[in-house]
């Protein structure tokens, strides 16, 4: 039965593909072109193939709108230098970059010829890129900052406010902001220098390596030493209060809190310390070298797990704060391989919620299982198929709630001893990296002993309610 669901699936991953045109790179080891996307079915042209980027310099200046004239637009001038390592000889390659515009751009220090297609800049150096060899491209470039959106209409990538920027790109939105492979199969480590008018705060992921103020502005420079996804880098901008306090477990958390919110907008971080505690007891050591949160006076109408650092849209409430902390080791150590698998993140974060809220005494995540379950067989909730709920169904409320209840009635069915063994094997044996609901599935039965099959076919490849285990 699976098998047929999942050919299915490889069917239809190559008809988007060919429909969209995407190339594939081909594997011989005659130079040729990279490709224009990593493979993902649901973005065919997200990432792209050819090499590995394995680090990003970012070096941006931005000026927010100057008064608050509609619609907003801010001015952003940069300079990236990607390292990328060619998986093949390589005549030309591709990267993500929407709207700005490409100056120029240098390979090895050698300038090259690009064009723009797209979503793709389609860069040409001098010579051939031999495979397997370390090279720096940097791209010059620039221009006016909007209000991007998704393929849902939800705000994402470099969304302008009116004293800074909110930076959140999931799935495909940072190449809204520089040039980049935006695919979460391509992770890269990050150091990122924005320079904002003195008196506003760039917050980006990661460490704070410091601040310098010249001239009337100031560069904030941030690192991430941990491999990142593209959708999880952010650099938001705008009148915050940096508060940084280390947890009673030795975590150092960043927090920036715009100062025209009441308190009360980031009461919700009031536990973060217990958080975390109590999900490395269940989840294994918390996955990064910090954490924090940005909490926003703007909204880009939701919150964001942005590695270490989530940004929350005019509030963090204490459920949303547990959500986008378990993503840390949900989502973001452990990427989904290809957006399908998306439920891996937020089935797991929604379940971590339901057991913060127990732990912390209040609803129990046997009362939030029997409230999916409550949802009527007849409602459009169990049409989304949870492990392939298509490029529109992301943020479905069924990867959410019915993968959670996925997970529970995993619990129940493979016992607690098995389960808890999963929750901790899981991220760790695809820490920094990215894995399948089939990779789930198998480390399940690995764990268990036993045949999942026909659970997992019942809970995330077929439509229509389940019975409980
Ligand atoms: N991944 C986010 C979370 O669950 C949610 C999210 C990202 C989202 N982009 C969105 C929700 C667009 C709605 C619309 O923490
Ligand atoms: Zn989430």
């Amino acid at each position: 039965m699976r098998s047929r669901v999942r050919s299915g699936l490889a069917v239809a991953a190559a008809v988007a593909l060919l429909a969209a045109g995407a190339v594939p790179a081909g594997a011989s080891s005659r130079p040729a072109p990279g490709g224009s996307g990593a493979g993902d079915p649901y973005f065919p042209f997200a990432g792209n193939s050819g090499y590995d980027a394995v680090h990003y310099d970012l070096d941006v200046r931005y000026q927010p709108p100057a008064a608050a004239p509609a619609p907003l637009a801010g001015q952003l001038d940069a300079v990236a230098t990607v390292t990328i390592v060619p998986t093949r000889h390589l005549t030309s390659f591709n990267l993500d970059l929407r709207g700005l515009e490409v100056d120029s751009v240098a390979v090895g220090s050698r300038p090259a010829t690009f064009t723009r297609e797209g979503d793709e800049l389609i860069v040409t150096p001098r010579t051939i890129l031999p495979r397997g060899k370390e090279v720096d491209v940097v791209v010059t470039y620039g221009g006016a900052t909007g209000r991007p959106r998704d393929i849902e209409d939800a705000l994402y990538g470099w969304v302008t406010t009116r004293d800074g920027a909110m930076v959140a790109s999931e799935p495909d939105g940072s190449m809204t902001w520089y040039p980049v492979s935006d695919h979460q199969t391509d992770k890269a480590t990050y150091d990122v220098a924005v320079t904002v008018p003195e008196g506003l705060v760039a917050v980006g992921n990661g460490d704070l390596v410091g601040s310098a103020t010249a001239g009337g502005w100031t560069t904030w420079e941030w690192s991430s030493r941990e491999p990142m996804a593209s959708y999880l880098v952010t650099a938001s901008v705008g009148n915050y209060e940096l508060r940084q306090w280390t947890t009673p477990g030795g975590l150092l958390n960043i927090d920036a809190i715009d100062r025209d919110l009441a308190p009360a907008a980031s009461a919700g971080l009031a536990q973060t310390a217990e958080m975390i505690a109590f999900f490395e007891t269940r989840f294994g050591p918390y996955p990064f070298s910090s954490f924090g949160a940005i909490v926003d006076d703007d909204s880009v109408g939701y919150a964001l797990e942005t590695q270490t650092r989530p940004i929350y849209s005019t509030r963090a409430n204490e459920g949303t704060v547990a959500h986008e902390l378990s993503h840390q080791w949900f989502g973001n150590s452990v990427s989904p391989e290809r957006w399908a698998d998306i439920w891996l993140n937020e089935g797991w974060a929604t379940y971590a919620e339901w057991l913060w809220s127990e732990h912390d005494g209040r609803t129990t995540a046997a009362e939030n299982f029997a409230d999916v379950m409550a949802t009527p067989a007849t409602s459009s909730f169990w049409q989304t198929i949870v492990a392939d709920p298509g490029p529109l169904g992301l943020f479905a409320g069924a990867v959410y709630d019915r993968g959670a209840a996925t997970l529970y009635a995993l619990r129940e069915r493979i016992g607690a001893e098995a389960f808890d063994a999963l929750s901790l094997e899981w991220p760790a044996r695809y820490k920094d990296s990215v894995a399948t609901t089939d990779d789930f599935q198998a480390l399940a039965e690995e764990l268990s002993g036993q045949d999942l099959e026909a659970f997992f076919d019942a809970w995330v490849w077929t439509a229509g309610k389940p019975a409980v285990p």
